[in-house]
């Protein structure tokens, strides 16, 4: 029997809403046939938008999404996808293998008009490789310019008189590789252009303002343990050198790679393929702690300005970090088409609930995270295919801990003890308004696990959610779109002032409690 201990008296952090974020991408069918149909489309829309996807993403109301790459990012020109549509240039898409016509009829007035049916802000990733720093600017000016400039006013005339106010701002992506091939000092160099350069709109300064842009810098590639570590603190030593430029946030990409086989499927795979994936996925926890320590050691180190300006504006760098990517990777994308497109079984969504909650223990590290990608791209939540749609059970993942967002987390322990090669309990919890929510993830192969739960103070089982389904392999299809879905699962034993669950093996449950306050 597994004992977890839940202290909902010891508080952790506040849970942002924003670490269940979401990103996509000009990439395969991400965008178009994923999000965008085009108004004439007899796939049903709201303006061009897949009205399936719109609804389905209004169910889990993603906090942020980020946009439009990726390494899509690096080549784009947002000029490009504004203005009437049919005026708009065509390109060729040659981002990770997508191959394609691009006709530009998805830009910032279509981004902008998804982030608002689905309730999300927006995060807009700038050109830093064949773009310029004016580019950026014009692009922020025509996004965020409140008073009549040349640019406001186009932005009127395309659509929007009302200012987008875009607070998140990516500078650069992944400038290690597709990037750039940038050293961090180099990276450093150029950023200090691109930071010093964004206009502020506004005509102060303070913490809590709220034009103020958030300014993203590019982390390490997460998957590669020396040069993450390398990148993280040169880039920092480079900030160290004279006055440091602005940097609101880091942000780090990690990957969940599944690259042992590339003649295996995403959809097929045994014990070990279950247990290889599951374990890799916790590696996040130990990247988000590396890197959190070289930037809180980083912008301690960073000098504040000599004389009165310096102590007026007092620390130049209150660096955050941030995770603009993750999810898992498996091999068999490399060959998808369209390109990146991934089932997600049982097994994607065990590792999606791990990581949610590697960031929801880590809420005081992490600000942001954006799961890679939201439609037919990696670990999707939804996948399309013309007028077919589904979603994935990643999704429901999402749906079951979106009762997370902003409660406060909690002191939870199990005390089964973590093999790689065996199946564990991994457990969370959260509470708000005297709500316990409490997560248990069994990621058991094939066993079940008995499991007794203990609070500091009585509480009173309300309901259970669970995700699980027959097979590990089991996933959505076009053909059987609901086959593993949430359901209400089984009322818990109580004894005394705890509780008796069973675990199913494979599985992913959230709990609901009611304090007793006596
Ligand atoms: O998400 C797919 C790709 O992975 C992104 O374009 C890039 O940033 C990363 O390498």
């Amino acid at each position: 029997m597994i004992t977890i201990r839940i202290n909902e008296t010891v508080t952790i952090g506040q849970i942002n809403p924003m670490l269940h974020g979401q990103f996509i991408e000009f990439l395969g069918s991400c965008i178009y046939g994923g999000i965008w149909v085009g108004e004439d489309s007899e796939i049903p829309n709201y303006n061009g938008l897949r009205k399936d996807v719109v609804d389905a993403l209004k169910e889990i109301k993603p906090p942020i999404i980020r946009w439009p790459g990726g390494c899509y990012a690096d080549t784009y020109h947002w000029r490009d996808g504004i203005g009437p549509r049919n005026k708009r240039p065509i390109r060729y898409n040659e981002n990770f293998g997508t191959y394609e016509m691009d006709d530009n009829q998805f830009g910032t007035h279509e981004f902008m008009m998804l982030c608002k049916f689905v309730g999300a802000k927006p995060w807009l990733n700038v050109n830093m490789m064949t773009g310029s720093v004016a580019e950026m600017c014009e692009w922020m000016e025509y996004c965020n310019r409140k008073e009549m400039t040349t640019l406001s006013i186009e932005r009127g005339e395309n659509g929007s008189e009302v200012p987008f106010n875009v607070k998140y701002w990516g500078i650069g992506n992944e400038p290690w590789a597709g990037g750039g091939t940038y050293t961090s000092e180099t990276y450093a160099n150029e950023y200090r252009k691109y930071s010093t350069a964004v206009p502020s709109f506004s005509s102060y300064k303070t913490e809590d303002n709220e034009e103020k842009i958030i300014k993203i810098a590019c982390g390490p590639d997460g998957n590669k343990p020396k040069e993450r570590v390398e990148w993280t603190e040169k880039l920092f030593e480079s900030f160290q050198k004279f006055r440091a430029p602005e940097v609101d946030a880091i942000d780090l990409h990690f990957y969940n790679w599944n690259l042992g086989d590339f003649s295996s499927k995403e959809t097929e795979f045994d014990i070990n393929g279950w247990y290889t994936v599951i374990d890799s996925c916790l590696e996040l926890d130990i990247v988000i702690k590396e890197q959190e320590k070289i930037i809180e050691e980083g912008n301690k180190y960073i000098k504040s300005q000599e004389g009165l300006l310096g102590e007026l504006y007092g620390h130049p760098l209150k660096s955050k970090l941030v995770v603009g990517e993750w999810g898992n990777w498996h091999s068999s994308a490399f060959t998808a088409s369209p390109a990146l497109y991934q089932q997600c079984t049982m097994r994607d969504a065990i590792t999606t609930a791990l990581s949610l909650d590697i960031f929801h223990r880590n809420c005081n590290r992490v600000d942001i995270a954006c799961v890679a990608q939201s439609i037919n791209v990696l670990n999707s939540i939804i996948l399309t295919d013309g007028i077919d749609f589904l979603k994935t059970p990643n999704f429901d993942v999402f749906k079951m801990y979106h009762v997370h967002q902003n409660a406060m987390a909690v002191e939870c322990f199990s005390d089964n003890s973590y093999k790689a090669e065996e199946g564990n309990i991994f457990t969370f919890a959260s509470v708000n308004n005297e709500l316990i929510h409490l997560n248990i993830i069994n990621t058991d192969y094939d066993k079940t696990k008995k499991v007794t739960i203990q609070f500091e103070n009585e509480s009173v089982f309300e309901t259970v959610t669970i995700l699980k389904s027959e097979k590990t392999t089991d996933f959505n299809s076009f053909s059987d779109p609901d086959k593993v879905r949430e359901k209400m699962g089984e009322e818990p034993i109580k004894e005394g002032t705890s509780y008796i669950v069973n675990i199913p093996a494979a599985s992913i449950s959230v709990y609901k409690f009611q304090i007793v306050n006596n």
